[in-house]
């Protein structure tokens, strides 16, 4: 176990930002200020109208903090000693960021792409060393083409306005993507995203068939011209290890006219042990219409500590349909006639999104998000059934620790169909499902954070025994940096964890990596090669860095020094 070290993988790269200013300082002129020298570097890459000066903000402007915070979805990351960035550049046209991306060779920064900001622990807009936001919201557009099927999507959309556009034109067609209107297609898409439909047509990656992405030297690629080794990395292995995805054209799906989706909860004396069991049985191999949800939280009912259990779920399908499907392979669950809400499939999208019956579509354009609270997530992956004994065991440690929930969500159907090789995301065949490990708390502070951050390290602790093993599988887009601490830079290390997100397509990766950014200038800083004795090359696969030495400075314990985030920039331009 390694709980009590492992929240300090954002304090590891102190050392490294140490190393480069102090080895690179000497070559460069030391510059006051990071902004004219981006803002002289940007105009003279990208095209002069819309010029470059409208859309750089520094901190002394005074949209800087609304523009920084407006895609923070996480309050562990909104505080005074959260690390921010010294620019924030904020692309109109391609161009800009095709010339952000050869600026930051220049001044020596490290660059955080972000698209929906939803990243669970904030790596799309933090970082230890000194760095800017390449921050995508305006490229957004979105275009949906009924007739071939397909539509281009920016990195800067929503899925909620993905759903809406679509909609616009068709209600027959949707889309296998996440639930949560806000979430970016950026990252959302090339992390392997998901969502309700994951049985019917797998992921949002299984239904891609072109991109557009910014590679290390500036160079716009599509499918064709990045080959198909790029194109396969992107699909679930994280954009921001090999480049800046500009748009995603992706292949809709057919819906029919009327849905059905149900929620129906019970808590452990009434047999939810039981029904939970069961549904291990039958979740991944029920008909693939249908997807149904547990979520499994502590609650106290009549002043009584129970689990309750909340089947959720979307059929793709009429009313009538699914209770014979029920009834024939899941009686026990008991699922009537009054349980059942038929409705259309955007409706059904803004019934898992948690909006009020008979909400407008048009709330899945708004980009605020609801109430953002601290949270913290972990995941994992079962391939046999847990034992009764087993569950209730879990449920006795689930309402010790206190808060923190689960969430199993059922794979099977096209996920099964599909080689683990397929795409860089690997967890296919022989998983029944996915666990998602959720904590939130609304109390500010350190103390909450170790007490709610320990308490999901113990649950995932706990669940060993249960789920896969060697290595133990971990989903990229459910960002967990506590699987991530490595105190080298050797191959070996890295695959301690690029191993739980990709499995045997870790190595793939780390060759296609190597080829497209070798100098590791995505998803780390540009230093790495300079000095520190390397095994092999820079490997960065999920926007977190490797590390040469323990940590010297604890992050989450609140010791973050300020200074070190606004030293004088080396200006390499010239
Ligand atoms: C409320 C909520 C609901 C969620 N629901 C689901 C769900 O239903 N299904 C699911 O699969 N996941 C879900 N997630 C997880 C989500 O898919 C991931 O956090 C995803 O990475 C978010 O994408 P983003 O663009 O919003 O995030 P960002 O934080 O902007 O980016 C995430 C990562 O991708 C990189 N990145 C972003 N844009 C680009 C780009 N254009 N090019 C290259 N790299 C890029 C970033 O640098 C970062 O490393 C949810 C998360 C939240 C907070
Ligand atoms: C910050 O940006 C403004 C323009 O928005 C500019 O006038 C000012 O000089 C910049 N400040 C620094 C320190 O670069
Ligand atoms: C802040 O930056 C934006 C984007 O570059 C610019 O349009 C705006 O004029 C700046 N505001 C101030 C007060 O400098
Ligand atoms: C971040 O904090 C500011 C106040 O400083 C608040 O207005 C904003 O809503 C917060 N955003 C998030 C995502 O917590
Ligand atoms: C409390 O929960 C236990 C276990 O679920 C149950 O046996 C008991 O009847 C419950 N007591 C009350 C008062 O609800
Ligand atoms: C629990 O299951 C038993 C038999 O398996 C059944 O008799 C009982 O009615 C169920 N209770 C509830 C509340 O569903
Ligand atoms: C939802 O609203 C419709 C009308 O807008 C109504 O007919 C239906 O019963 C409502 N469903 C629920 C579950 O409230
Ligand atoms: C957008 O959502 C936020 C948060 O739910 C809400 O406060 C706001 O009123 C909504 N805006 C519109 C235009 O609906
Ligand atoms: C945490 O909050 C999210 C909404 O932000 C909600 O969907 C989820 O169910 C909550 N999880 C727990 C365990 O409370």
């Amino acid at each position: 176990m390694r709980t009590a070290s492992s929240a300090s993988v954002f304090g590891l790269v102190f050392l490294l930002g140490f190393l480069f200013f102090s080895s690179s300082s000497s070559s460069c002129e030391a510059s006051d200020s990071v902004y004219d020298t981006f803002i002289q570097c940007l105009a003279s890459h990208s095209d002069p109208s819309p010029p470059a000066s409208s859309i750089v903000y520094n901190q002394s402007n005074s949209s800087y903090t609304t523009v920084l915070q407006s895609y923070i979805r996480n309050r562990r990351f909104n505080t005074s000693s959260t690390p921010k960035p010294l620019i924030i550049v904020t692309p109109l046209v391609e161009s800009h960021v095709q010339a952000a991306i050869l600026c930051s060779k220049n001044v020596g920064m490290e660059m955080k792409i972000r698209s929906g900001g939803h990243d669970y622990d904030g790596l799309s807009y933090i970082s230890d060393i000194p760095f800017f936001i390449l921050d995508l919201f305006n490229l957004r557009a979105i275009d949906v083409n009924i007739g071939d099927e397909t539509a281009w999507v920016q990195a800067g959309a929503t899925l909620g306005e993905l759903y809406y556009r679509i909609w616009e034109k068709s209600k027959l067609h949707g889309f296998p993507a996440g639930v949560g209107q806000t979430v970016g297609a950026g990252g959302h898409i090339s992390g392997g995203g998901y969502g309700t439909m994951l049985r019917k047509y797998g992921l949002s990656i299984d239904q891609l068939v072109d991109a557009k992405i910014v590679d290390v030297n500036g160079r716009i690629l599509d499918r064709k011209a990045m080959g198909e080794d790029l194109f396969w990395a992107i699909r679930g292995g994280g954009g921001s290890s090999f480049g800046v995805i500009l748009a995603y054209k992706i292949k809709l799906v057919a819906v029919p006219e009327t849905v059905t989706v149900f929620r129906v909860q019970r808590t452990l004396d009434q047999n939810a042990t039981d029904l939970v069991y069961k549904w291990q049985l039958v979740a991944d191999k029920i008909d693939n219409d249908l997807f149904i949800r547990v979520l499994l939280q502590p609650v106290t009912v009549n002043k009584n500590r129970t689990i309750r259990a909340s089947f959720v779920s979307l059929f793709l399908g009429d009313a009538a349909r699914l209770l014979s499907v029920m009834d024939k392979d899941f009686p026990a669950l008991g699922l009537k006639k009054e349980d059942c809400m038929e409705m259309s499939w955007i409706e059904s999208v803004l019934y898992w999104a948690n909006f009020d019956n008979g909400t407008s579509p048009d709330a899945l354009l708004n980009r605020t998000s609801d109430s953002v609270n601290f949270l913290k997530r972990k995941s994992d992956y079962v391939q046999t059934p847990i034992s009764k004994d087993g569950l209730e065991w879990m449920w006795k440690k689930m309402i010790e620790i206190g808060k923190t929930g689960l969430v199993f969500n059922p794979y099977g159907g096209r996920m099964s169909e599909i080689p683990s090789s397929e795409t860089a995301f690997p967890h296919r065949a022989g998983n029944i499902y996915k666990i998602q490990y959720s904590v939130n708390w609304s109390e500010e502070g350190e103390e909450a954070d170790k007490e709610y951050m320990t308490q999901i390290r113990r649950l995932y602790s706990y669940m060993t025994p249960f789920v896969s093993k060697s290595p133990r599988g971990s989903f990229l887009n459910y960002r967990d940096v506590d699987i991530g601490v490595t105190k080298t830079w050797s191959y070996d290390e890295g695959k301690v964890y690029g191993a739980k997100y990709f499995m045997n397509n870790f190595d793939r990766l780390v060759k296609v990596k190597t080829a497209w950014d070798g100098a590791g200038l995505f998803g780390t800083h540009i230093s790495v090669s300079v000095d520190v004795n390397m095994e092999a090359k820079p490997v960065e696969l999920i926007g977190m860095t490797f590390h040469q030495k323990p940590p010297t400075v604890d992050w989450m314990d609140g010791t973050f020094d300020n200074a070190l985030l606004s030293p004088a920039i080396p200006n390499c331009s010239s």
